[in-house]
């Protein structure tokens, strides 16, 4: 799919709106409606991972924040407020932090390479790396090595949602889980990397409690 054939793009959305209407007349009359998703979705802004698909999510089920890496920066503007309304105001009970193996990104920040304005981004997935130094350096395999560091950035970027307040807050009040996924793109699998959310967060009371 091409932009420059654009013809092909907006007649494939009035198919689309087409196929809609027929299968539920008010499909749209609904949509305008409002949201009320279940799930916060943090993923990779890669082509491949096309997440509400993967699970057979339809629109208004899911908010979604992509990025490069799927990274919640601390300074982060858009990070911080996509959290914060998702918690706070469409009261999601669900934050999903979800990685993929073949990732660019995370790939890029295993190389020595200055990809110039790229580079702070790269530093925050380089600084997961120099946490977990020790385990990734005994893995041989650099596949096996690639998989891993993956797996560890996706827990690493639960954490720092756990840095927040509302989500601290929404923690304890109701409940909020948030989730650790890891998506192959070799096999379309999705895997629970089953993140133990609760001991994570008592680990971080010492330094990172706000509420
Ligand atoms: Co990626």
């Amino acid at each position: 799919m091409k932009t420059d054939k654009s013809e092909s793009i907006f007649s494939n959305n009035r198919r689309w709106i087409e196929l809609k209407k027929a299968n539920e007349p008010e499909y749209f009359k609904k949509l305008a409606l409002g949201q009320s998703p279940e799930i916060l979705y943090i993923g990779c802004s890669d082509s491949r991972v096309a997440f509400e698909e993967t699970i057979g999510a339809k629109p208004g089920e899911v908010f979604v924040l992509r990025n490069i890496a799927n990274m919640v920066n601390n300074l982060d503007f858009s990070a911080t407020s996509v959290i914060n309304y998702a918690v706070k105001h469409l009261l999601i009970n669900d934050i999903v932090v979800c990685g993929h193996y073949q990732c660019g990104g995370v790939r890029a920040a295993m190389l020595q390479e200055d990809l110039g304005i790229m580079n702070p981004w790269l530093r925050n997935i380089r600084d997961i790396y120099r946490i977990h130094k020790n385990e990734l350096n005994e893995i041989e395999n650099e596949n096996d090595r690639y998989d891993r560091f993956v797996e560890l950035n996706v827990i690493e970027q639960c954490v720092n949602v756990m840095k927040i307040a509302s989500v601290q807050k929404a923690i304890n009040s109701r409940k909020l889980a948030i989730h650790a996924w890891v998506f192959d793109v070799r096999t379309g699998e999705l895997k629970d990397l089953k993140l133990d959310a609760k001991s994570i967060l008592t680990s971080l009371t010492e330094i990172y409690k706000l509420v």
